[in-house]
């Protein structure tokens, strides 16, 4: 075992540590005793993640006292929905959790997301430790407390802000994880870097964390400098009144992406797209230099991700139009200043037409 970094989060509504290291799932059961107590752990997970890792969670809870309970659901985004939470609620209540016992989301984003909703619905709210195996879910979603599940008129529609009492983001689940997986969440990485740290955007350039053999320290070092930036940004704005919607660089064109391929196209890659997509519409329309977009796409093209969409302009602006983060009339595009900088422009539907027209289906051929 050993802990790379220990990254501290301190939002107004719970401070809690993201522990980022090598063998750490065997360490789950102390963590948690010391970051949440109580007796009984109920582990939430997938069909994909409880057979690779359940056990070992278990063994490790259970070494530090507790007893478990293993639930379990169908994996698959398809699955995250009002129904399966109901299942998983009705699980914890037949288990006998109590308010003092904790939930142990062990899995990628649509487990964490689900298990967190879960612990803020059950009893009114009951303890969560976030244990992310992707490498999405450990940049990204299992930090900053935001949980969801789907609706049938889109993605995360209804959730609740609820921090973890811990974090433990272990980097040899990569072990399992697909390299397709993995280089789909490489887009959240990418965005990171543009948003907050020209050094780590150089980095992964030059060194595309993808890439084969990269070293496992050296990833769970990335992984921590990014988990950071979004501790900065979500201890700042827990509920995304203001800056927390940079973290949504990206994502106004990239979920549109994501949606009009009928999510058969993974998150970060969509994301990735739709990256350089707003940057290069950021060019055309006077907002930034050439030169960010120009790098931008040098990065995504390193890792392997898509840098536009053949997607028409009117269903992405359909889809991006129905997006959650819309307010009235207009739109908060984050838009890309330079590597390591960007402004929220809040933008009318016609200028997001406009940047659509400048952005997708414009890279140039290399
Ligand atoms: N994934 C964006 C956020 O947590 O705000």
């Amino acid at each position: 075992m050993s802990i790379v970094r220990t990254v501290a989060v301190r939002t107004p509504s719970r401070a809690y540590d993201v522990l980022v290291g090598r063998g750490l799932l065997d360490e789950v059961g102390p963590v948690t005793h010391d970051a949440a107590g109580g007796e009984v752990a109920a582990v939430i997970s997938d069909s994909n993640v409880a057979p690779l890792y359940a056990r070992r969670v278990a063994d490790s809870l259970e070494g530090a006292g507790y007893r478990t309970h293993l639930l379990t659901f169908p994996a698959g985004e398809q699955n995250k929905r009002l129904s399966t939470l109901e299942t998983l609620l009705e699980g914890l209540a037949q288990a006998g959790l109590s308010r003092d016992d904790v939930i142990v989301a062990l899995g990628g984003g649509v487990t964490g997301d689900m298990a967190g909703l879960a612990a803020a619905l059950y009893l009114r709210g009951i303890k969560v430790v976030q244990v992310p195996t992707s490498l999405l879910a450990m940049v990204d979603s299992s930090v900053g407390g935001k949980t969801a599940v789907d609706l049938a008129h889109g993605k995360n529609l209804a959730g609740a802000f609820f921090q973890p009492h811990a974090v433990i983001a272990d980097v040899d689940c990569f072990d399992t994880l697909s390299h397709e997986l993995f280089t789909d969440s490489c887009g959240e990485v990418i965005k990171h870097g543009v948003l907050a740290d020209p050094a780590l955007f150089d980095d992964i350039t030059d060194h595309p964390i993808n890439a084969p053999g990269y070293a496992r320290e050296d990833l769970a070092r990335i992984v921590a400098r990014n988990v950071e930036i979004k501790r900065d940004v979500v201890n700042a704005d827990e509920t995304e009144r203001g800056l927390r919607q940079t973290l949504n660089l990206g994502h106004t064109l990239g979920h549109a992406i994501e949606a009009a391929n009928d999510f058969a196209l993974g998150h970060g890659s969509s994301v990735a797209a739709g990256l350089c997509c707003v940057a290069r519409a950021a060019a055309a329309l006077g907002w930034s230099d050439a030169s960010v977009a120009e790098r931008i796409e040098t990065a995504t093209r390193a890792f392997g991700l898509p840098v536009d969409t053949s997607v028409d302009h009117q269903s992405i602006f359909r889809y991006a139009t129905h997006d959650k983060k819309r307010h009235g009339a207009t739109v908060n595009l984050v838009v890309p200043v330079a590597i390591g900088s960007v402004e929220i422009r809040r933008i009318t539907l016609e200028e997001l037409r406009d940047v659509i027209a400048a952005g997708c289906g414009t890279a140039r051929r290399v």
